[in-house]
């Protein structure tokens, strides 16, 4: 078959990448190799995690903050069975939703492992060995991440696990130890600890998700103490793991050099994602991936070193993200049609999706005071806002930081309720360049958690909150 564009991977990156294509006209074709489309995020990634961290948010509720309310349940307990069975629903739903939308676009799809032949010729290998030969005038790869493994400690996916097996467990383990303090670790341990799990955080560095503003680190990590009894081990180098029957003894070196270990059910490893690529034969095209993270090396319109094939998502460089790989698919389909698309890698928001959750987009204050910009702070605390106090939500903050003579917001760091959706008013600000003086003078509805951007970015104009 001749196509205009293939692409191989239907992650969000190539699944939305596939779409636009074929509203441009360009005949597309995508080649997954498992059986249903979405990658990682949709079958194993963003959503089943969401599924659980939902259902979690529900139990913990119901059994801790239910009373409180003037809400009595006899008998609380989780039916893990139950609980796995929604989220596996959730999924079906979901990539079922993509096999839908490829049949609206007329994109056609093959089952198999795509690998390159020449750069406009793609085998495809199906699961029986049988083989198909696609011609494609361009193509974008989108073959996505796997989970990163110590080299010290094998994860054998039974009590060494990944986020992988950390969405079907069928019991609620008694205790359990978590590799790395990113966002796998504290959105997974949550899901777990909220459950009734002992959950242990073992982080390389001083601080959780620290690529983040410091202080959303420090707050989460309190909170999650507080309401979740969640241990942190910090800057705790692990050293190995092993597994004796149904328990497993994880060693670290604290800060110090002294040995500790640490005995629990089960062990997630969530020290970060590589790039994958295996199988792709770019050998044959003659793509070399990068030493570090195995990165497809592209250029600013996403292009290889070879023409006509492009590169998207988790395979590239820049965040691991959904969204991220979505606006990239959008961008080379637009490219491949000719026109010019723009993405302002500086505006991709970040959020980490447990309670209180945590959104941050533009720059941090290490990044303002490392890069010497000049800015102004505003914060704003949700134990002042009425409608934080009215839903019992009111660990968090928002922070607005504006350049110290333009006024322009340059970055905005949240922890509370609902951040995850409230960020997109911060993007949307920080696209079309507002003042943190725009953003206050922006009426917002009462009584909303919103109302605390509007309040952090009146403090940040002449320290103006109103509320605090
Ligand atoms: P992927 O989604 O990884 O898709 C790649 C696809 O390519 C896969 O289906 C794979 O089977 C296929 N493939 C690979 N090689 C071949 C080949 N040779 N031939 C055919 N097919 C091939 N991101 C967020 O933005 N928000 C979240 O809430 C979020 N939660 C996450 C939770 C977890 C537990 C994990 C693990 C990740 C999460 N992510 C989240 C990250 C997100 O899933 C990824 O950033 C996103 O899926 C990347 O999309 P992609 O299209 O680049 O690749
Ligand atoms: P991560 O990069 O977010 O966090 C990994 C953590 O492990 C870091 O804090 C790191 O310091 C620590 N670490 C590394 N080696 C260690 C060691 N030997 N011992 C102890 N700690 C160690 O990676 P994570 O959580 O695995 O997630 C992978 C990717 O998936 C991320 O890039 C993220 O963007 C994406 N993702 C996004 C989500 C979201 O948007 N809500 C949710 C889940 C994943």
């Amino acid at each position: 078959m001749q196509y205009d564009v293939v692409v191989i991977g239907s992650g969000p990156g190539g699944y939305v990448g596939a779409i636009r294509c074929a509203q441009l006209g360009l005949k597309t074709a995508v080649v997954e190799k498992y059986k249903t489309f979405g990658g990682t995020c949709l079958n194993v990634g963003c959503i089943p995690s969401k599924a659980l961290l939902d259902s979690s948010e529900h139990y913990h509720n119901a059994a801790h903050t239910f009373t409180t309310h003037g809400i009595n349940l006899k008998d609380l307990k989780v039916d893990m069975k139950q609980m796995i069975a929604r989220k596996d629903d959730v999924v079906a739903q979901n990539t079922a939703g993509i096999t839908y939308l490829f049949k609206k676009n007329k994109i056609d799809s093959y089952e198999g492992v795509g690998s390159f032949v020449d750069k406009n010729t793609i085998l495809v290998t199906k699961t029986d060995g049988t083989t198909e030969t696609l011609s494609a005038k361009n193509v974008i790869i989108a073959t996505g991440s796997k989970p990163t493994a110590l080299p010290f400690l094998p994860i054998d996916k039974k009590r060494i696990i990944t986020s992988t097996e950390a969405l079907t467990l069928k019991e609620v383990p008694k205790s359990m130890v978590v590799i790395g303090g990113g966002v796998i670790g504290l959105e997974l341990g949550s899901v777990y600890a909220r459950l009734g799990t002992k959950v242990s955080v073992v982080e390389f560095l001083p601080s959780i998700i620290g690529t983040m503003d410091a202080g959303l680190g420090k707050e989460l990590q309190r909170v999650l103490k507080k309401t979740l009894g969640m241990e942190f081990y910090m800057g705790h180098k692990v050293t190995g793991a092993t597994t004796k029957g149904k328990t497993v003894t994880v060693t670290a070196d604290t800060p110090k050099g002294e040995s500790i270990s640490l005995e629990a059910d089960y062990c997630i490893v969530a020290v970060g994602r590589t790039a994958y690529t295996e199988g792709l034969g770019l050998d044959k095209i003659g793509i070399t991936v990068e030493e570090r993270g195995k990165k497809i090396p592209v250029n600013e319109h996403l292009e290889t070193s070879v023409k006509g094939v492009y590169a998207i998502g988790d395979v590239i460089k820049g965040a691991m993200l959904a969204h991220k790989a979505e606006d990239e698919g959008t961008y080379v389909a637009e490219t491949i049609a000719g026109q010019k698309p723009h993405i302002n890698y500086n505006l991709i928001p970040g959020v980490v999706y447990t309670w209180p959750e945590v959104a941050s987009v533009g720059l941090t204050e290490e990044q303002l005071k490392e890069k010497g910009i000049k800015y102004k702070a505003g914060s704003f605390p949700f134990k002042a806002s009425g409608r934080a106090k009215a839903s019992m939500d009111t660990d968090g903050f928002i922070k607005v930081l504006a350049d110290a003579d333009t006024d322009e917001v340059l970055g905005v760091h949240m922890i509370g309720p609902r951040a995850a959706d409230m960020i997109a008013e911060a993007v949307i600000a920080m696209e079309f360049r507002a003042s943190a003086e725009d953003i206050a003078r922006t009426c917002h509805a009462h009584p909303t958690y919103t109302e605390a951007l509007k309040e952090a970015a009146l403090a940040a104009t002449d320290n103006r909150a109103i509320h605090i």
